[in-house]
């Protein structure tokens, strides 16, 4: 049947979207499916139903896409998509959520605050390194590949921390820092059926794997499988699962993690629903350690829109 490749979108990822669906589209088509792009900022809800899709392929990533609002509509339609429903995208695009959530089934992340972007007191600004300690990690909760998150070494830090959050959403988490490595452990299947590839572990040149280091320079390396000892490495593969399964993500998703330094504990910082597909992203390179090309990685996503 027709398949649809839903990239581009309204929300502050759609350039990371664009190069993701342009992927995602050429590898289907190259596997003899009849795939079509589909760019709901340029064409909307109407379009989108008279397309008359089969199924689509969700490349879209943040608000808009990955957030459930599309997949709402979609069920609405009656057009199978690839990836989670509409409760586990809204909540995985809410770290805040996520995070209790994971909280609630017992699995590690870092302590956090919630604070108000606009409304925020230079009182409670103060408070917040007080009981998290520094550095600290701010975050917009509902953006993506790292738009809207800074590091707090010192005080001064906070407000234009604050600043950057408020541009993007109503709340602020303040986050615990993790020191130590970072981890990425995408999870392809449901349910039971849940399993997760090789563990990517990024280094990136002063610890800064921000939007620039994640799509467009080279000086960033990374490892997969990352060098950790077997049973680290299914412990880890584990809780993955166990944190996709938590927010009752279907499909796909990448678990993103800390492991400190101090101890090698494992901590769980978010969820991705609907990933990076582009050439620098993290679930293609692990897909392609387990012996699976990108093309059939794409397959693979497709197929969860039947499920
Ligand atoms: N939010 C980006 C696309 C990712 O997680 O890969
Ligand atoms: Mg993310």
């Amino acid at each position: 049947g027709k398949v649809g490749v839903l990239y581009g979108g309204r929300s502050a990822e759609r350039e990371v979207s664009l190069m993701s669906g342009q992927g995602v589209l050429a590898a289907l088509q190259s596997k003899g499916v009849d795939a079509h792009g589909f760019d709901p900022a340029l064409r909307g809800i109407a379009e989108l139903a008279a397309e008359k899709f089969d199924r689509v392929f969700i490349a879209l990533h943040g608000r808009y896409g990955e957030d459930g609002t599309l997949q709402g509509v979609l069920e609405q339609l009656g057009i199978p998509y690839t990836g989670s429903g509409v409760m586990a995208s809204a909540i995985g695009m809410d770290k805040v959520m996520t995070k209790r959530i994971w909280l609630s089934h017992g699995l590690p992340t870092p302590r956090f605050l919630v604070l108000d972007a606009k409304e925020a007191t230079p009182e409670e600004l103060r408070k917040v390194p007080d009981e998290l300690g520094l550095p600290l990690m701010l975050k917009a909760p509902h953006e993506g590949s790292t738009i809207g998150i800074s590091k707090v070494v010192g005080y001064s830090d906070m407000q234009p921390g604050f600043a950057l959050c408020a541009k993007y959403d109503e709340a602020v988490l303040a986050e615990e820092f993790i020191s130590g490595r970072e981890l990425t452990v995408p999870v392809l299947g449901t349910g039971r059926g849940a399993r997760a590839l090789p563990i990517v572990e990024i280094v990136a040149p002063q610890g800064n794997y921000d939007y620039e280091h994640k799509y467009f320079s080279d000086d960033t390396q990374y490892l997969c499988p990352a060098p950790l000892d077997d049973a680290l490495t299914k412990r880890i593969q584990s809780l993955a699962v166990r944190a996709f399964n938590a927010l009752g993500s279907s499909g796909w998703a990448r678990v993103d993690f800390m492991l400190r330094a101090a101890d090698n504990e494992p901590f769980l910082l978010e969820i991705n629903t609907s990933p990076g597909m582009t050439g620098h992203s993290l679930v293609p390179m692990a897909a392609r350690a387990a012996g699976m090309s990108y093309e059939d990685l794409c397959v693979e996503i497709l197929r969860s829109a039947d499920m």
